[in-house]
């Protein structure tokens, strides 16, 4: 009876979710309602007379989990819900030849200070040319699947992942950890992708450029039934938030994850020489025409699971992995124009306008000529013959000109002195390459790419405001600078013209666009850096800002500071990881004009911004500035310093009174002194890793 029991659960579980997705995300019901309900009651009534067989998938559990199973309908005027990674998806270095495949391993090895002697052993793999996804498995059941997003939040596609035939909805095997996130690339292959375009083709549809873009837009649909009819496939890798590791080696553990229902790669390997694994990316690239999927290079990693966690992370990519790209693809073609165009920070970029090319399977038409010295240095004109080459995701770019084919009357290119858009003067500061245009905020192109940069997705991320609104909305004078934004829904309330009499736009959309601006007033104080677009603040160094000063106010107070010539300010800067007095320079030249100061003001009255959690706030060192002094014997400096890092303290070169712990090991000298005579806590190496032990 008992043994009847549990088997039944188990197979209504899996005949309730089958009607499930045939009903809520396909669409297209095979039973009627009532025998429905009927399934649905006889699982509750088992389950209420055998309590302890309650599955963890059982269908009972997952009533109140709508976001897995809104309808199609529901989803499109939501679009996808998000979810925050609990740990981040991260992106590799690249490695172009083999010498830097070695210096990626004399890195580690320095790292970790291991001797000459110590080999570092590599896995090597193929880098697939698809998109990451994160299956997060709880007792061995498929609870959701995010895709990457900015890398520490994605969207939740557990609906789209359950319909690739390679994700398992449980975990076969056994032994796995109760979380489990793996993660891997989601791809379609070749011969999958031809397929579908000719089949688009038939149906009017949309064509798209290339596997790695048809894979993307099939897994990003918000009706599933779509996702389900396209050939999708996935090779796990990686894991992320996971409650216990099993082994003690990368290989290992993705060979865990085939016996656990997963396809892995059958090209990867583990190879204890870089020698070896440099010889199996010679494979990997001779079989690459051959292979029904895209791959555009090789990934090494360290097979020590203990070393990969010490090794930890910098910006946004591990230290324990690098790809090690395929060169780039390259054809032939004629230049029909040269076209300058302005960017966020002015620069002025000349742009190549090309007889269209396919290259690497793509269709090319511009390719970037870099900066007024590129030009010169390649003597581009127009009407040249020239080589494109096309290296992954980067913009396609001009590398050599064929002379003997240029026309006679061909003339050199003269780079304009004026901004092609606002006439001020276009110029190259110091040594800079980069000529760029002096209107600030005035010239338009740059107000323009300015406040797209603001609403895109790793800034503000608006939902519903894009380039192409943002352009409506600038030339009908609506939004000139980032505080507009949030005055919009004031002015259509006021005006005789609103947003939804204008062609496009209707009632539903102008309410969610005003519902998603709206939302943003409330916004990180990291998001809020890096959307005000300042030269060299990217992402990264808004965080390691974020986390430096705490919040807003406390920021521009040292800006303030710094910019009146106060030098603990200006060292303060300059001190944190990454900025140099170069980048110090750009902030406080941004910072300084009052245009900026006006426009930043004027967007802080309209928001509250939310200070940067500190990483670990359960550290003892979350937020306290630690100075490492003398030398350290059980890890590198560097070791020391992004472990400090990693659990929230902030990692100073100099000691001052604001200094909370010293850590000093033999040799320590002056640094120690100062510590002592301010009364800062020092600490030994040994105490220090006391300190932080287990965390
Ligand atoms: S490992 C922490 N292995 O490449 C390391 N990534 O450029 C995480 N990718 O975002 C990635 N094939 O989408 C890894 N065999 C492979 C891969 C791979 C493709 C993608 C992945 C990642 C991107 C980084």
């Amino acid at each position: 009876m008992k043994r009847e029991a549990k088997k039944e659960l188990e197979r209504l579980a899996k005949l309730i979710l089958h009607h499930d997705i045939l009903y809520h995300t396909n669409d297209a019901p095979e039973i009627s309602d009532a025998d429905y309900d009927k399934l649905r009651l006889r699982n509750k009534a088992i389950e209420a007379q055998f309590p302890d067989f309650i599955r963890n998938d059982s269908p009972s559990k997952r009533v109140g989990a709508p976001t897995l199973f809104d309808s199609a309908e529901a989803k499109q005027t939501k679009g996808f819900d998000k979810i925050k990674h609990v740990r981040p998806m991260l992106s590799l270095d690249n490695a172009f030849n083999d010498e830097d495949v070695f210096d990626f391993v004399g890195r580690v090895k320095r790292f970790l200070g291991l001797g000459e002697e110590i080999t570092v052993a590599l896995t090597a793999e193929p880098k697939i040319d698809g998109l990451s996804l994160a299956l997060r498995y709880e007792k061995g059941v498929l609870v959701s699947a995010a895709t990457r997003g900015d890398g520490e939040t994605g969207e939740n596609v557990t609906a789209n992942a359950l319909t690739i035939k390679d994700v398992p909805q449980t975990l076969s095997g056994d032994n796995w950890p109760d979380v489990l996130e793996v993660r891997g690339e989601v791809y379609m292959a070749r011969s999958d992708f031809a397929a579908l375009n000719t089949e688009q083709e038939a149906k009017g549809a949309k064509i798209f450029a290339n596997p790695r873009n048809a894979a993307a837009g099939s897994l990003r649909q918000l009706d599933t039934s779509i996702t389900a009819s396209r050939p999708l496939k996935f090779f796990a890798y990686a894991w992320g938030d996971i409650s216990h590791v099993p082994t003690a080696r990368q290989m290992e553990m993705v060979q865990l994850f085939k016996t656990w229902g997963f396809v892995i790669n059958p090209l990867m390997d583990m190879f204890d020489e870089t020698s070896g694994a440099l010889e199996r990316y010679r494979l990997i690239e001779s079989e690459r025409s051959t292979l029904d999927y895209d791959i555009d290079g090789v990934v090494y990693k360290v097979d020590r699971l203990d070393w990969q966690d010490r090794l930890g992370m910098v910006a946004r990519a591990p230290r324990w992995a690098i790809a090690h790209k395929f060169p780039a693809e390259k054809a032939i073609t004629v230049v029909r124009d040269i076209d300058i165009q302005v960017g966020r920070t002015g620069a002025l970029t000349p742009v190549a306008k090309l007889e269209p090319i396919t290259v690497g399977g793509v269709v090319v038409s511009n390719a970037t000529l870099h900066n007024r010295d590129e030009i010169k240095r390649l003597d581009v004109r127009v009407g040249d013959t020239v080589t494109v080459q096309r290296a992954g995701d980067v913009i396609p770019q001009v590398v050599s000109v064929d002379t003997s084919k240029r026309p006679d009357d061909a003339t050199a290119y003269i780079f304009p002195e004026l901004c092609p858009v606002c006439n001020s003067a276009a110029v190259a500061e110091g040594d800079d390459v980069v000529v760029r245009c002096t209107g600030g905020m005035t010239c338009e192109a740059q107000k323009v790419e300015g406040l797209r940069h603001f609403v895109s997705r790793n800034a503000f991320d608006i939902d519903g405001m894009g380039e192409k609104q943002i352009a409506q909305f600038h030339e009908r004078g609506w939004i000139n600078e980032f505080a507009d934004i949030f005055k919009l829904e004031a002015k259509n309330d006021t005006t005789s013209n609103p947003i939804q009499k204008w062609e496009g736009w209707g009632d539903l959309s102008v309410r969610n666009l005003m519902q998603a601006i709206s939302a943003r007033r409330n916004i990180e104080f990291d998001r809020f850096l890096f959307a005000l677009g300042v030269r060299h603040l990217g992402q990264q160094t808004a965080k390691l800002f974020a986390r430096h000063y705490g919040d807003f106010d406390t920021f521009i107070d040292a800006m303030d500071k710094a910019i009146n010539g106060d030098e603990a300010a200006v060292a303060e800067l300059i001190d944190i990881d990454g900025v140099g007095e170069k980048m110090a320079e750009t902030f406080f030249r941004f910072f300084r004009d009052t245009e900026n100061r006006r426009i930043v003001s004027n967007l802080a009255a309209e928001l509250k911004i939310i200070p940067l959690e500190l990483q670990s706030t359960d550290s003892p060192v979350a937020g306290k500035i630690v100075v490492f002094t003398g030398s350290l014997e059980k890890m590198s400096r560097n070791e020391a310093k992004a472990k400090a890092e990693s659990l929230g303290a902030k990692v100073a070169g100099s000691v001052s009174k604001k200094t909370d712990i010293v850590v000093a090991g033999p040799g320590a000298g002056s640094k120690l002194k100062k510590a002592q005579d301010l009364g800062v806590q020092t600490l030994s190496e040994d105490e220090w890793l006391a300190l932080i032990a287990g965390l």
